[in-house]
């Protein structure tokens, strides 16, 4: 089996490139809320895009329609260029789309191997191969460089919080993934903890992976995203390289939707001109 997945270099994503992953004008409703408006999204491999927008802008709904989880009503996904249909979880991972979510990321009950292989244990004839699994589990954390855990078997429940999402992520990237989507990964983590899981992020990035990171923090956002995209109230409002952006201007967009009373331009466009 794989351990990170290496996309080859300017395969897919890279600057100027087809991005990997590519939204198109998604509409999504829930009833009477419209949650999302026609909103574009591209992820690129070998980038972090960091997700930004207040709280109900539509970043989880969002996350949820590339991860299979929601159905658009109406726009297209396309992964490499071709047009997708993810109708669940399952097509997402078998495109090579995970998603770490905030909380139900893994089971506190079983160890650190349990959780990376939960509903796709390996088997060996007719018998768990532990063995098999211990070691891939193993070989994914030490690639990702997560060494801070004392032992692989003990239970997720005794872990640290940057050390749950450090496996959860060991997780989503172990299966061949492509694209990693992190809705709030350090929401909940200390100092340190948080440390360790934008310091992971960077390494998936590293890897070739296209990167989506949804955080309520501009700091970690800065930190780790090289693209930014913005959601204000279902539309989105902003999208380009993070260097376009300032800690002031995000705030802009997320509270108004737009920055210095104009809406986002792209850098290189003419502006000011007269
Ligand atoms: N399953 C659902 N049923 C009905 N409405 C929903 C559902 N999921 C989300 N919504 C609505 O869609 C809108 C966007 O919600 P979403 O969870 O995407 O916000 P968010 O940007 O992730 O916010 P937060 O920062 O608080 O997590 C909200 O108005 C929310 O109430
Ligand atoms: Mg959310």
């Amino acid at each position: 089996m794989t351990q990170v997945n290496e996309v080859p270099p300017g395969a897919s994503g890279g600057d100027g490139a087809e991005p990997l992953l590519k939204v198109r004008g998604i509409d999504k409703h829930f009833g009477p809320v419209q949650a999302l408006y026609g909103v574009n999204l591209e992820l690129p491999a070998g980038h972090v895009t960091g997700l930004c927008g207040d709280n109900g802008a539509g970043k989880s709904v969002l996350t949820r329609c590339i991860a299979g989880v929601h159905q658009p009503d109406h726009g297209q996904i396309y992964f490499d260029g071709r047009p997708v249909h993810i109708r669940n979880a399952r097509d997402a991972a078998a495109l090579g789309i995970e998603t770490v979510y905030q909380d139900l990321a893994l089971a506190d009950n079983l160890d650190i191997v349990q959780n990376m292989f939960l509903g796709r244990e390996r088997l060996r004839r007719g018998m768990l191969d532990e063995d098999s699994m211990e070691r891939e589990a193993a070989q994914t954390l030490s690639t990702l460089r997560v060494t801070t855990v004392r032992s692989i078997r003990q239970p997720v429940a005794s872990l640290s919080g940057g050390q749950r999402q450090a496996v959860a992520v060991a997780k989503a990237v172990m299966w061949n993934s492509k694209v990693v989507l992190l809705d709030e990964p350090t929401a909940a983590l200390g100092v340190v903890q948080t440390r360790i899981v934008l310091d992971l992020i960077e390494r998936l990035r590293d890897h070739g992976l296209a990167v989506m990171v949804i955080s309520h923090n501009l700091n970690d956002v800065f930190e780790v995203a090289d693209r930014i995209a913005v959601l204000h109230l279902g539309r989105m409002v902003a999208e380009g390289p993070a260097a376009d952006f300032d800690r002031q201007s995000v705030v802009e967009y997320m509270t108004t939707g737009s920055s210095g009373g104009r809406p986002f331009e792209p850098a290189g466009s003419v502006s000011g001109g007269g």
